[in-house]
């Protein structure tokens, strides 16, 4: 370790000789050296931003706006997400959502506050479209982080959360033609319609800060298409899924859930930002991450995955970015420039990814 004295001196003396281009500012050396961020300088002024997975396109501005409107930065980006949640055309979230191998729709969701430090989380919810918001009741009404199966289903009902059935007809109609081709020798028939599923393992993640440098973030889904009972993906997990820490930023992710929770993509990211890394620099230096916590079947020869994945940032002071394994996805931002998709930066080329 190296005291903050001794790290000016030699900062100085290393910038004298030409080694540094410039003595750090006292801005940066609390961010890059004493891992303080900029928001805890007096002084400081954020700038509000919204950032989410592609489908979040239209939550991002539902989210800005009521930021802007002076709606802490959780409920602003849950409302975002809750339009994803009740979308019966999304099959990655919430109502429509692609449901397990035995044609049970279970939900996942966790989310997390950033001025009050606190998380709230369920796994595996039936019945109910919008887990964010039961994600949230768990941190509002409970001691507790996270609620999974029948337990969170009754907490909910019991908050008086309405139960419905989430499997709908298309997505009913996908599980059973999976289901028909599942082998040569079973006594489902086989049709010559192939499955057309755009989201097998999406996602919606969102995080946000205000002006006030407040930080938030949550993500929800589905899962897994055709999951075995009972999984849990990345998306319930903090640290995983999503994850925010108020001095720092908040990140999160979708895609194959599994790699996730090894990486700990969301607190790594997180904390890339906190040693100085730009959101898009520590979403890449994650998806790195996660390539070397991949087990070899899931690699190609050449050691690229044969999965993909992305992690979306944003820091407390406004910057934000996103990237993802192969090349081509984009993502949904907005701030004062307004709602937009812009690409995400990538660790490998499409021509890359394996066949
Ligand atoms: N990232 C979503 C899942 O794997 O469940």
């Amino acid at each position: 370790m190296i005291d903050r004295r001794a790290f000016l001196e030699k900062s100085a003396l290393l910038s004298a000789l030409g080694f540094l281009p410039r003595a750090l500012s006292a801005e940066e050396y609390e961010r890059d050296v004493m891992g303080s961020p900029v928001g805890t300088m007096p002084n400081f002024r954020g700038r509000p931003c919204v950032v989410s997975s592609a489908n979040g396109i239209n939550g991002v501005k539902v989210a800005y706006d009521r930021i802007r409107g002076g709606i802490d930065p959780l409920d602003a980006i849950i409302a975002g997400v809750n339009l994803v949640e009740l979308d019966p055309d999304d099959q990655s979230v919430g109502l429509g959502g692609l449901p397990n191998e035995e044609g049970v729709v279970q939900l996942d969701a966790s989310c997390m506050h950033g001025p009050s430090r606190r998380a709230g989380a369920v796994g595996c919810l039936e019945d109910i479209a919008t887990p964010s918001l039961v994600a949230k009741a768990v941190m509002d009404y409970t001691t507790h982080v996270l609620l999974v199966g029948p337990g969170a289903r009754k907490f909910a009902v019991a908050l008086g959360f309405r139960t419905q059935n989430l499997l709908t007809e298309k997505s009913r109609q996908d599980w059973l033609r999976w289901k028909s081709r599942l082998s040569k020798n079973d006594n489902w028939l086989d049709h010559d319609d192939d499955v057309k599923i755009n989201w097998t393992h999406g996602t919606i993640n969102m995080n946000a800060v205000n002006a006030a440098g407040d930080v938030s973030s949550v993500t929800t889904t589905s899962g897994l298409a055709w999951k075995l009972d009972g999984r849990l993906g990345d998306s319930p997990i903090h640290g995983a899924g999503q994850y925010t820490d108020n001095d720092v930023g908040a990140a999160g992710s979708t895609g194959l859930g599994e790699i996730n929770i090894k990486a700990c993509g969301g607190f790594l990211t997180v904390e890339f930002m906190r040693n100085g890394a730009t959101p898009e620099q520590a979403a890449l230096k994650t998806l790195e991450r996660m390539v070397h916590v991949t087990e070899p079947r899931l690699l190609d020869q050449r050691g690229r995955p044969r999965y993909d994945i992305q992690v979306y940032a944003v820091a407390k002071d406004g910057r934000y970015g996103a990237a993802t394994m192969y090349e081509g996805a984009s993502f949904a931002v907005c701030d004062e420039r307004g709602p937009r998709l812009e690409p995400c930066a990538y660790l490998f080329k499409t021509a890359d990814r394996p066949r």
